[in-house]
């Protein structure tokens, strides 16, 4: 399993083909490679749950509009996993699992973010018209946070 530990994936080295994934799910957030269907007019990119990303998908929602600036996450899941992507424009996803906080970049959509439950995240730096789109693996649930990053290093020891 190749995770990616640097704060830009330059190239495709640096990320997880998607059915990789499948063989174990990884422990930490790696970056995962979809399939692309390269056409003239207009490439075409596609996600099955238990395929490309190592879970079932339960919800899907996105952040849109988002102001210069603003910051989102700041989270952790008890249970839940995601899978994050720069449907449009880019971001950046800080993540933390209480001992390393790592930096992805996020830029294209033909790749995206697997957090693992009980990994801290910040979204950020989001350009102008991005759209960030989060499949899950849970429906909404507000006790399946931590919104205080004190409780949640807390429930990690
Ligand atoms: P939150 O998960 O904190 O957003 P983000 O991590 O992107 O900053 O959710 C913001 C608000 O939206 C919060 O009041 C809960 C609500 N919400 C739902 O009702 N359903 C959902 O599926 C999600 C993701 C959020």
């Amino acid at each position: 399993m190749n995770i990616v530990n640097s704060s830009i994936a330059k190239d495709s080295s640096q990320r997880t083909p998607a059915e990789d994934t499948l063989k174990k799910t990884p422990k930490a957030a790696c970056l995962i490679d979809l399939p692309k269907i390269t056409d003239h007019r207009g490439n075409l990119t596609f996600i099955e749950g238990n395929r490309h990303v190592p879970f079932s998908i339960e919800r899907v929602y996105y952040l849109y509009d988002v102001p210069a600036g603003a910051l989102r996450g700041g989270h952790a899941h008890k249970k839940l996993q995601q899978f994050i992507i720069a449907a449009s424009g880019s971001f950046t996803v800080v993540v933390d699992d209480g001992r390393k906080r790592r930096k992805f970049f996020l830029n294209r959509p033909h790749y995206g973010l697997f957090i693992p439950h009980m990994v801290w995240r910040e979204l950020e730096n989001f350009s102008s018209g991005s759209i960030c789109v989060v499949l899950a693996s849970e429906v909404y649930e507000e006790s399946d946070y931590f919104r205080s990053y004190k409780r949640f290093l807390k429930a990690l020891k």
